[in-house]
């Protein structure tokens, strides 16, 4: 697999009455249409439905569809399992507090999701137009939302398209890092999100020191910022970002939270 930039990226219509939004929305990201994903010459297709799109991997025997569904069942699992209580803590959430984060790498939007569940402001910066674009769509299709929490939190969510380096934080917000990890040993267990995000960032195991470095540049950018916290998402066991030991770290079963606290929260 080579870098991956907006040539290796198609858009194609689900069916004959997608085909005109999916000629829309072509236009408004700059990418080629085909008529069938499955021959398509590229990497990744964003398959456009009537009132839905999902990224589709290509090649040979690609993995099910991605789509970014806040109120799906994995989200509603996730937030009955008690999972999100671990992010929470690392940012700082307390009741009666409420807290903007800037999520700089904001990806399929899920961790922004469950901040703005816990009650936080999120603002999600994301360099993929793509997915800048998918998590938009998200954010319209969680603001009508039958479920009231999930209304609620879409309130409190932006999404902006970019790279998270050139932005300024707002005074006092939390900064979120959840950059690609540098390493995955077992390819085999790699999600289709996972190897979604790879394909549309050209992010394969001979890429890891690029996007180990551009982590770090991330990182830098972040302490920059006038932020009382910044809080980066790593694998259990792996080294910290940049190298930079935390103030202290919020551990799970598979990942870590390493926060590095810089001032007080507001
Ligand atoms: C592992 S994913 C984040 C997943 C996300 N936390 C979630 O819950 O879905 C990392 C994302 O960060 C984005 N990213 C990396 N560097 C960035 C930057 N400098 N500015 C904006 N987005 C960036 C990548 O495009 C990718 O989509």
């Amino acid at each position: 697999m080579t870098a991956v930039d907006g040539s290796s990226i198609v858009v194609a219509s689900a069916n004959g009455a997608a085909h005109r939004r999916a000629k829309q929305v072509a236009g408004e990201l700059g990418l080629p249409v085909v008529k069938d994903w499955r021959t398509a010459p590229a990497l990744v297709a964003l398959v456009i439905d009537v009132e839905s799109a999902a990224l589709q991997l290509l090649g040979d025997k690609p993995p099910g569809p991605v789509t970014i569904d806040f109120a799906n069942p994995a989200m509603e699992y996730r937030r009955k399992g008690g999972q999100n209580e671990l992010l929470g803590r690392a940012v700082g959430v307390r009741q009666g507090r409420a807290l903007s984060v800037f999520d700089a790498t904001a990806g399929l939007g899920r961790d922004a999701f469950v901040l703005a569940d816990l009650g936080c402001r999120v603002l999600m910066k994301e360099r993929s137009p793509v997915l800048a674009w998918l998590l938009g769509r998200a954010l319209d299709a969680a603001g009508i939302s039958a479920s009231e929490h999930v209304r609620q939190a879409a309130k409190r969510m932006q999404v902006e398209s970019g790279d998270s380096r050139l932005s300024s934080v707002s005074d006092g917000a939390v900064i979120y890092l959840d950059p690609m990890f540098p390493e995955r040993r077992n390819n085999a267990a790699v999600k289709k999100d996972l190897a979604v995000l790879q394909a549309l960032h050209g992010s394969d195991n001979t890429c890891n020191e690029l996007n180990e470095h551009s982590n770090e540049q991330l990182f830098l950018w972040a302490l920059e910022q006038p932020t009382p916290r910044i809080v980066v998402k790593r694998p259990l066991k792996a080294p910290a970002l940049a190298r930079k030991k935390p103030s202290h770290a919020v551990s799970g079963k598979a990942v870590r939270f390493d926060v590095y606290v810089l001032g007080d929260l507001p």
